[in-house]
């Protein structure tokens, strides 16, 4: 959804912290910044924190940075970061010239959407993780970053992923949300077999008949099914939804996000009508409403437990639909075509030796995927987790803790010395090695997440031996051709 802003994920880079009276936002307990000469070690082994008190030894510095006049600034902030700049020179240029990389700066949108857009960009991987504290940071209503899309998208209600953790509908809510995914965890792997054996089909005949095939197409097919028929036991397709699930989510996320998002539309159009204000929710109504009604009469076992907690059917649903449709189904669609970019482009040795594992795993395993098998696939796990890595929330960590950093390095977390940093992968909005609870706004979907991409490349090298791509932009990520698919010989 975003070259932009990664969602769902995106106020990650841009709590805005403090006790300015200036920054109105989220902090209830100001935190100290202080830039350190020494290096972070490389691979050390000690939890990275960050504390509200600063170590003694380090001078305390005031964060640098200008949020310029009002209205103006964020105005000239928003038109660095999409069109003069673009978002990494718009960092790097700042880090450069403060010499630091924690510092005062507008996020977009800013007017007319909202006039509060000041916030303390916090962009390396140690003063990143003080967002992961919630007695220091507030998550109210920041889900998307400095605005706030209009309620009428999600039936009224707040949804969970706006929610503070000191709320008492997060715990309700998130209770839901546990639920939904324990009750489909049965059927992840062997829904996720049959929705992406037919992508694969796809694929194959679309290679078959023009010689080249688009991978984001069919993977929105596929995501979708298999989140409907995993979480929900529901076949879409033999719904009055049919095929039409992605193209409606794709709609109405567009409506959430496109004060964010750089659509490749002309700057003069783009920027007064998709940056300055917001496309009006009753154009995407009706198609919200097919999507309810889809989720209504899917989870009837999910609504009951809901119901049991305390929450009402209708809002539950709605909650149901923004998890399945914009945190999972959103985060496949950016994730699944990444990995996919890192995995071809790292070619055919390393799609060998993931063959050469899988295959000899599964074979063990009496020719069946399971849990156990996968966890016989350390390189397979490793590329998984590098691909969270590289392409996460936060775009510019810090290489003193990874080495190679810009590098898709293939077996990085293999092995005990891998393993142990794994506590510095944060894509989950906390780090790997940590578990979401109701007391934390770690993404609930954490495992399935990542069981779910381990199955694709699992599916994949059991099928094919290689592949080969092509990868352009598109404003929802990469898009990726497929431009060969060797089917597995061995
Ligand atoms: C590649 C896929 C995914 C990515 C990258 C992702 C990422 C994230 C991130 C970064 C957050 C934190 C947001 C915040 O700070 O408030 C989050 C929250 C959340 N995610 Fe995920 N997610 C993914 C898939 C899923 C799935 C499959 C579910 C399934 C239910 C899910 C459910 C949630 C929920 C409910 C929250 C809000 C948690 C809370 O408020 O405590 N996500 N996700």
């Amino acid at each position: 959804m975003a070259s932009s802003l990664a969602f769902p994920c995106l106020q990650l880079n841009f709590q805005s912290p403090t006790n300015s009276a200036s920054t109105r936002r989220f902090v209830l307990r100001p935190i100290c910044a202080s830039v350190s000469e020494k290096s972070s070690s490389s691979s050390s082994s000690s939890q990275s924190s960050v504390s509200a008190q600063p170590a003694a030894d380090l001078p305390i510095k005031k964060i640098p940075g200008d949020y310029g006049l009002p209205f103006v600034g964020p105005i000239k902030d928003r038109q660095d970061y999409f069109y003069n700049q673009g978002r990494e020179e718009f960092f790097k240029s700042r880090i450069q010239k403060y010499q630091s990389t924690v510092f005062r700066v507008n996020m977009p949108p800013g007017p007319l959407i909202t006039n509060k857009s000041q916030v303390v960009a916090l962009l390396d991987g140690k003063s990143f993780q003080v967002l992961f504290d919630v007695s220091k940071v507030e998550k109210k209503d920041v889900f998307t970053g400095t605005y706030m899309p209009s309620l009428d998208l999600t039936g009224g209600y707040r949804i969970l992923s706006y929610l503070d953790p000191s709320e008492p509908k997060h715990d309700k809510l998130k209770r839901v949300m546990f639920f939904l995914l324990k009750s489909g965890i049965k059927s992840v792997i062997p829904e996720f077999h049959s929705s992406y054996s037919q992508f694969f089909e796809t694929l194959e005949s679309k290679l078959a008949d023009k010689g080249k095939a688009n991978f984001n197409e069919a993977n929105d097919q596929a995501a979708f099914n298999f989140l409907a028929r995993a979480l929900y036991g529901a076949n879409p397709a033999d719904t009055q939804l049919g095929t039409d699930g992605p193209k409606l989510v794709q709609k109405w996320v567009l409506f959430q996000l496109s004060p964010i998002l750089l659509l490749g539309l002309p700057k003069f159009i783009e920027d007064p009508l998709f940056h300055s204000f917001r496309l009006p929710p009753f154009l995407v109504k009706k198609d919200y409403q097919r999507l309810y009604d889809f989720f209504y009469h899917s989870s009837a076992h999910v609504l009951d437990e809901a119901e049991r907690l305390g929450v009402s059917r209708d809002e539950a649903c709605h909650n149901l639909l923004f998890a399945t449709c914009f945190n999972s189904f959103g985060g496949m669609k950016l994730f699944f075509p990444n990995m996919i970019k890192w995995l071809g482009r790292a070619g055919a040795k390393l799609h060998n030796q993931l063959a050469q594992e899988i295959r000899s795993a599964v074979r063990t395993n009496g020719g069946n995927i399971t849990m156990s098998a996968l966890e016989q696939m350390p390189l397979m796990k490793s590329v998984v987790y590098e691909a969270f890595r590289i392409d996460p929330p936060v775009p510019l960590q810090t290489p003193k803790i990874f080495e190679k950093a810009a590098e898709f390095v293939p077996d990085r977390f293999v092995g005990e010395q891998g393993e142990k940093l794994l506590q510095h992968v944060l894509w989950s909005n906390g780090p790997e090695t940590e578990n979401p609870t109701v007391g934390n706004k770690q993404c609930a979907g954490k495992d399935f997440v990542m069981l779910a991409s381990r199955l694709l490349v699992v599916e994949f090298f059991l099928r094919y031996d290689s592949f080969e791509i092509e990868v352009a932009t598109s404003p929802l990520g990469p898009a990726i051709t497929m431009t060969s698919l060797k089917r597995a010989s061995f």
